[in-house]
């Protein structure tokens, strides 16, 4: 069902998650590795977090691969796991599976992805589309502030790099007619935006987490 009552689902989407957006850009974390004031080890840390929330998103991906509803969502171009792999292998070595541990925000981002991603098809594509479209649209971003800042160009943010998608904004673009065309079910499109917001708040927790665990950007009241 297309609803069309408040402007296309997808619009409907972008606009409810934009103040959970703005948040998680302006996490103390992320303000500081786009400044340039972290280095390798804490964007490896992030990567390795990263890394365990893909793994159950891509496995999420093969439960809906070829379903009518939410199967089109499940494009091979946009899969992050090899690539993250190869990242992790070459940011910590051959042993980089023992450097990687969740951090408590991401176990309860993984807890949340197991709960609504293997049963719900808007549970899924709320928390699909968080971060493939994030990682298409702010992730270049941030692509480009790792080349600038950190010399970080081939090796090591593959995962920023999506070689078998061309041109990014038509993807997106194509991503967004999905939304706005897939059969939901009644209730499907408050759930999508709902879970989408939560999967912003997820994604800022373990941003803080990282902060707390690097000491970057005490998060708590600084009122003088
Ligand atoms: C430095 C951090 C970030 C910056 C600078 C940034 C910037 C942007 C920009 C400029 C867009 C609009 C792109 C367009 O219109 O095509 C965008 C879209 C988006 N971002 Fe971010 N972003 C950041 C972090 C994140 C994070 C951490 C997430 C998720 C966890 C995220 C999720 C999204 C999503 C889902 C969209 C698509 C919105 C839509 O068009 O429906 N972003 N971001």
């Amino acid at each position: 069902m297309t609803d069309l009552a408040l402007g296309s689902l997808s619009t409907r989407l972008r606009d409810a998650t934009k103040e959970e957006h703005e948040r998680t850009e302006s996490s103390p974390f992320v303000v500081a590795l786009m400044a340039g004031e972290l280095d390798r080890n804490a964007y490896a840390a992030m990567l390795g977090q990263t890394y365990l929330f893909y793994v159950v998103i891509e496995e999420a991906g093969e439960r809906w691969r070829g379903d009518a509803v939410v199967g089109s969502f499940v494009s091979d171009a946009l899969l992050r796991r090899d690539a993250l792999e190869a990242d992790l292998a070459w940011l910590f070595g051959p042993g980089w599976r023992d450097e990687v541990a969740p951090l408590p925000a991401t176990s309860r981002y993984i807890d949340r992805l197991r709960q609504v991603c293997f049963s719900s098809r808007s549970g899924f594509v709320a928390h699909h589309y968080t971060r493939y479209l994030g990682d298409l649209s702010g992730g270049q971003i941030i692509r480009a502030k790792l080349r600038s800042l950190y010399g970080l160009t081939g090796d090591g943010v593959r995962f920023y790099v999506f070689d078998q998608i061309a041109k990014p904004k038509v993807f997106k673009d194509d991503y967004r007619a999905l939304i706005d065309t897939a059969e939901w079910a009644a209730g499907e499109p408050a759930n999508l935006l709902a879970e989408a917001n939560e999967a912003f708040r997820l994604n800022r927790g373990v941003f803080d987490d990282l902060g707390k665990a690097l000491g970057v950007g005490w998060v708590g009241s600084c009122e003088q």
